[in-house]
């Protein structure tokens, strides 16, 4: 007997919560999920979780190593470059299994005026130089960037309180966790007199509004891209991973005799 398969959750985002709920009482797995405690007040878990950073690449693992991690799947958010970076690595040296499993970017539809970019500073960059009326829902972390492009009015939306403040001139800052209603994105930008809309392609449902809302106002985005991810087999679809991860638990633990 081998027991159950050890299945390490790289976490903080909608897909890692959805698939901690469907493996919540599965007895032939055994999941963890970790948060990097980035948001104070995170909706916890229904599987026994970690918060924290594991300590770099070498944090990481030992303590794969440490929990006997059969499999890690890699459920971080499409901008979290680093989290994914260090767990590729750390994966490969202790011969651990790792899969992705999140959302494919979004597409532009008819309508949609959009210009991509790489990262923040490119779309702090292409805001021009007439000052201009900016709605920014790109994370706090990348708030600094925008310090490049100080003429412009901007509407800051964050979870938490962004710490330090950016040391911008003219910003309105909105401390808000989604989902946002279409309805909601619409009245906020056309209150507000938002002329363009600063974002990362993040991909899935639960921020999409805010898109839908800019098109159906004529409003200009600027899309930050998605960084590449590694040649690392992905899932976009959970039924599609839970059947792996399945297939996974039932080569490790031994069908009971006589079912
Ligand atoms: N970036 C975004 O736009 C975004 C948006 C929504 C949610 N999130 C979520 O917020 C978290 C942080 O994002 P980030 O962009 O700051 O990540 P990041 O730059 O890729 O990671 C920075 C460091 O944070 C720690 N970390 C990140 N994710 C972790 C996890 N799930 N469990 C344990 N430690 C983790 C790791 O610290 P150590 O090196 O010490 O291990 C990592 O090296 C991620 O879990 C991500 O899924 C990010």
């Amino acid at each position: 007997m081998l027991g159950e398969l050890h299945v390490l959750i790289l976490g903080g985002t909608t897909e890692a919560r959805l698939l901690a709920e469907r493996l919540a009482g599965d007895r032939t797995i055994a999941p963890i999920l970790s948060l990097a405690g980035r948001t104070k007040n995170p909706t916890l878990p229904a599987i026994p979780f970690r918060i924290g950073g594991f300590g770099g690449i070498g944090g990481l693992i030992s303590y794969l190593r440490a929990q006997s991690i059969d499999l890690v799947i890699d459920a971080t958010h499409p901008f979290a470059e680093q989290m994914s970076a260090h767990a590729e690595i750390a994966c490969r040296q202790t011969h651990v299994p790792l899969v992705l499993f999140t959302r494919p970017p979004w597409q532009p539809s008819e309508g949609d005026r959009w210009s991509e970019v790489v990262d923040a500073d490119a779309a702090a960059h292409a805001l021009g130089a007439a000052p201009r009326r900016v709605f920014l829902t790109v994370g706090r972390l990348q708030l600094p960037a925008f310090e490049a492009a100080p003429i412009h009015h901007y509407l800051i939306r964050s979870i938490d309180k962004p710490e330090p403040l950016p040391k911008l001139p003219n910003y309105h800052l909105l401390l808000a966790r989604g989902p946002f209603s279409l309805d909601d994105e619409m009245r906020l930008m056309e209150t507000e007199g938002i002329e363009i809309l600063v974002t990362k392609n993040s991909g899935g449902d639960a921020t999409y509004a805010k898109i839908e809302a800019a098109r159906k106002l004529g409003i200009s985005v600027i899309l930050m891209r998605p960084p590449a991810r590694a040649d690392v087999p992905t899932f976009h679809d959970l039924e599609a991973l839970l059947a792996f991860i399945h297939d996974a638990a039932h080569q490790r633990v031994p069908e009971p005799r006589g079912v």
